[in-house]
């Protein structure tokens, strides 16, 4: 399937199915021809499919290690220093081979390099399918929190092969359901339910599809997050404190997942979310594994308001109303801590 993102410089095309990689230079933008181009990927995706890249394209490599800690601004300053030695200008390219790590971290040089340099995401895993390479949201991470550093900053296309699944471990599967379950609240409707009867074979197509659709249709209404947007980061201003308290003991989709889950129940107790409703919720939750919030809500309302997401002394927190029915809500940290208590 292909989903055109319109954005205010233009548009880019995100293309979903299955093979898309053995023949991805198709789906390359024409303005891909003659240009020099880097691909940045991690060391586990690397030998899977950095050969499939580079057999219809002649490109220099950049391998960081897998894993969060690679978005970093010391991975930063490595990639922009390669770049510099290997001659790259603004004419060249730069793809971003990989998942969510990979893609904030590519997306983030690329944002900077010469002002500005054209890049295209190859996302390799469900979260970076169906959330993270889509919408322009580039950024890389400080000691005190997640996604400090980063800028909008849309790619020129994004080639999404599900077929890369196939070798996707399942703990970073159920990170991807983690995103997923974000969607499947915010639409409601036929996402809620593919999800209710669990994601195979059958139905992965149309649920990465209604996913990437949605986020297009919010990231076209309002790219720079300034309302709307505000949706998406449902589940993450609670879930992005879960990450920091446990020290990435647990992976950003689940800690997305553990943020819904407390976010609901907020929502039950304060009257906004009804109990049948609220019990499918936490039905889903268990299907997809996902765990109890093993922290102090007060300590991650403490950590929140170091989150990018918070104004002075309000956050802006995305609330349950029912499914397909998700508000932003302004709130003091105070009214925020009787709001979870
Ligand atoms: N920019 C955005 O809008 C946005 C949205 C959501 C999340 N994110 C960011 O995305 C990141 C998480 O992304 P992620 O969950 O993709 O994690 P990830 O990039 O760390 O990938 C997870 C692991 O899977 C491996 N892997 C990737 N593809 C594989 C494949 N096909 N087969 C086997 N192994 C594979 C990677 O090497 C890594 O070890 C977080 O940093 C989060 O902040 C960004």
């Amino acid at each position: 399937m292909k989903t055109v993102i319109k954005t205010s410089t233009g548009s880019y095309p995100v293309y979903t199915g299955k093979g898309l990689l053995d023949n991805h230079s198709s789906y390359l933008p024409e303005t891909f021809v003659g240009r020099k181009v880097l691909t940045i990927t991690d060391d586990t995706v690397a030998p899977l499919y950095l050969d499939k890249v580079r057999n219809a394209l002649d490109s220099e490599v950049f391998v960081v290690k897998h894993g969060e800690k690679s978005k970093s601004l010391a991975s930063v300053g490595k990639v922009l220093e390669f770049l510099a030695e290997k001659e790259f200008n603004r004419k060249d390219a730069i793809i971003a081979l990989g998942g969510g790590v990979v893609g904030d971290l590519a997306g983030f040089v690329s944002s900077i390099y010469v002002r500005g340099i054209p890049y295209v995401q190859i996302p390799t895993t469900l979260l970076a399918g169906i959330d993270s390479s889509v919408g322009g949201k580039t950024a890389v991470n400080l000691s005190l929190g997640k996604n400090m550093v980063g800028r909008i900053y849309p790619p020129e296309a994004v080639i999404f092969d599900l077929e890369t699944l196939k070798t996707l471990p399942k703990k970073y599967l159920k990170d991807g359901y983690g995103e997923g379950l974000k969607y499947a609240l915010l639409c409601g409707g036929e996402l809620f339910s593919i999800m209710e009867k669990g994601v195979d074979k059958t139905n992965l197509e149309r649920f990465v599809d209604l996913c990437v659709r949605y986020k297009a249709d919010v990231v076209e209404k309002d790219e720079n997050e300034s309302s709307l947007r505000r949706l998406l980061n449902l589940g993450h201003t609670v879930g992005h404190a879960v990450e920091r308290k446990s020290s990435l003991r647990y992976t950003h989709g689940v800690c997305v997942g553990i943020g819904l889950r407390v976010v609901c129940s907020a929502c039950r107790k304060n009257g906004l979310l009804s109990d049948n409703e609220y019990l499918r919720c936490v039905e889903l939750f268990d299907k997809y594994r996902i765990p109890e919030n093993p922290y102090p809500v007060k300590d991650l309302i403490d950590i929140m308001r170091l989150d990018k997401k918070t104004d002075g002394d309000y956050v802006n927190l995305v609330t349950v109303h029912g499914l397909g029915d998700c508000r932003i809500e302004k709130m003091t940290f105070g009214e925020a801590e009787v709001f979870f208590e």
